[in-house]
């Protein structure tokens, strides 16, 4: 495992370019598999989970070829509808690729997923929703259905045919919003979602499908219609920017009272975390693609409260808790989507923050400064908020484990050193 080494009280200041978003990226290469062909993706960020996904791939037959900026994806010879256990163990999301496998070949065999422990995230939404069976004059529900089997750990999702149905989300689940749409962009007629998720990756995903030549109405609002096709092509297609990591920058150049140009950003796809800099004090100018944030000497306290898109995303939970801890005045953080993403607070209270956790609330009392120490990754947005958190403190922040990090943020280390921060990465 290895860590980040973080001399505290830098102020960060400069400007910096935003890579693409992972949370795009991992649909994106999965509905790849729908396409029969060719697909060249441009602006997916460089990370453990993008490269496990392009793994994943590999195994099922895809070949893929990597230049600098541009990753072509030739799925011709796609036999296999298995996705690797040992890979699937590495990371929850990589469930994404069942729908795209089902979509292609009417089975899918896959395993309970891994990755970052922040709740018990269920796949029942998902395994739900694949329940496509043939529609009967006596069913009145017209339900699909998939066959699916639990076999050892292993689930297998199987039928001849998936026919377009109405799903209705208990939850509006970012994950099971994809799978549906991937699992239907062959089906026969139209699968129409109620309660879908409105995240803007879901919109990029239904974008970057509609270009191969499916059709998928209504992405970015709660009820999404997808007509079966019965064919796509080959097409070239940049991921949006990523949206946390905007959000994630700007906040490390807030804690540290700095100013900051952020470049490739959709401001849009981010109002809420401006809302929130700007009530802890920071001044924020758009242009375009560009946000500009100048940071106030005193960060105000604020409260958070995390919803489903397009409320305040819980991926920026963690990050704002760590500005908060040096805020002025106390914080009230709720936390409506996960139940275990307060791992981060232990460990942000051995730097000297005032937090308290009761459930899914988070009392913080700002206190004047933090003190650097060694503490040690939670999870992906966890640790991130250990690095907002070193970079304020004062003297060395040791943050071990960034492994974590190292999932969602392409060269996180380098792109804050570019702004003037002191992050050295020691291997251990
Ligand atoms: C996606 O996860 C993102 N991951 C998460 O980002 C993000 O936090 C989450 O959406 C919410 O925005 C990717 O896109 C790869 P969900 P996903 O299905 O799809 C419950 C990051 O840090 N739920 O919307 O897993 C679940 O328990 C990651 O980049 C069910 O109850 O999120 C959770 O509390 C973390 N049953 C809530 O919904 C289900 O079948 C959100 O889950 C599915 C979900």
């Amino acid at each position: 495992m290895s860590s980040y080494i973080i001399e505290g009280g830098r102020k960060l200041e400069g400007e910096i370019e935003v890579s693409g978003s992972k949370n795009a990226s991992l649909p994106i290469l999965a509905a790849t598999i729908l396409n029969k062909g060719n697909t060249k993706l441009y602006n997916v960020p460089n990370i453990h989970d993008t490269k496990i996904t392009q793994e994943i791939l590999k195994y099922l037959g895809c070949k893929i070829k990597k230049n600098s900026d541009k990753i072509e994806i030739n799925t011709k010879k796609v036999t296999k509808k298995e996705i690797p256990e040992h890979l699937m163990r590495q990371m929850r999301s990589t469930v994404i690729l069942a729908g795209a496998i089902l979509g292609r070949f009417n089975e899918v065999t896959f395993s309970y997923p891994g990755g970052c422990d922040i709740g018990s995230r269920p796949i029942d939404l998902h395994l739900a929703a694949f329940k496509f069976q043939k529609p009967s004059f006596l069913n009145s529900f017209s339900k699909l259905g998939v066959n699916i089997s639990e076999d050892s750990g292993f689930i297998t999702c199987k039928c001849d045919k998936i026919i377009g149905t109405n799903i209705d989300l208990d939850f509006p689940s970012v994950g099971a919003t994809e799978n549906i749409i991937l699992a239907s962009v062959y089906a026969d007629g139209t699968t129409k979602i109620t309660n879908a998720a409105m995240e803007p990756e879901i919109v990029d995903l239904a974008k970057c499908l509609n270009k191969m030549g499916a059709k998928i109405e209504g992405a970015g609002t709660n009820v999404i219609k997808i007509t079966g096709v019965k064919k796509l092509n080959d097409v070239s297609y940049s991921v949006m920017p990523d949206r946390i990591e905007a959000g994630t920058l700007l906040c490390a150049v807030a804690i540290t009272g700095g100013n900051v140009k952020l470049k490739n950003v959709i401001p849009e796809h981010i109002n809420q975390i401006l809302a929130k800099l700007e009530q802890i004090g920071c001044e924020i100018e758009i242009e375009k693609r560009n946000i500009y944030l100048k940071a106030p000497k005193k960060l105000k306290a604020v409260d958070i409260k995390t919803m489903p898109y397009p409320g305040f995303p819980t991926d920026m939970q963690s990050v704002f808790g760590a500005m908060l801890t040096i805020a002025k005045g106390n914080s009230i953080i709720i936390e409506n989507i996960f139940e275990n993403r307060f791992r981060y607070v232990n460990e942000l209270k051995r730097m000297g923050a005032k937090v308290s956790v009761e459930g899914k609330i988070a009392i913080l009392k700002g206190v004047r400064r933090l003190s650097g120490t060694t503490v040690e990754s939670t999870d992906l947005r966890g640790g991130a908020a250990l690095v907002i958190a070193g970079l304020a403190a004062k003297g060395t922040t040791i943050v071990r484990k960034i492994e974590y990090i190292l999932r969602g943020y392409e060269g996180l280390d380098k792109k804050l050193n570019k702004l003037g921060a002191k992050i050295v990465v020691k291997e251990e």
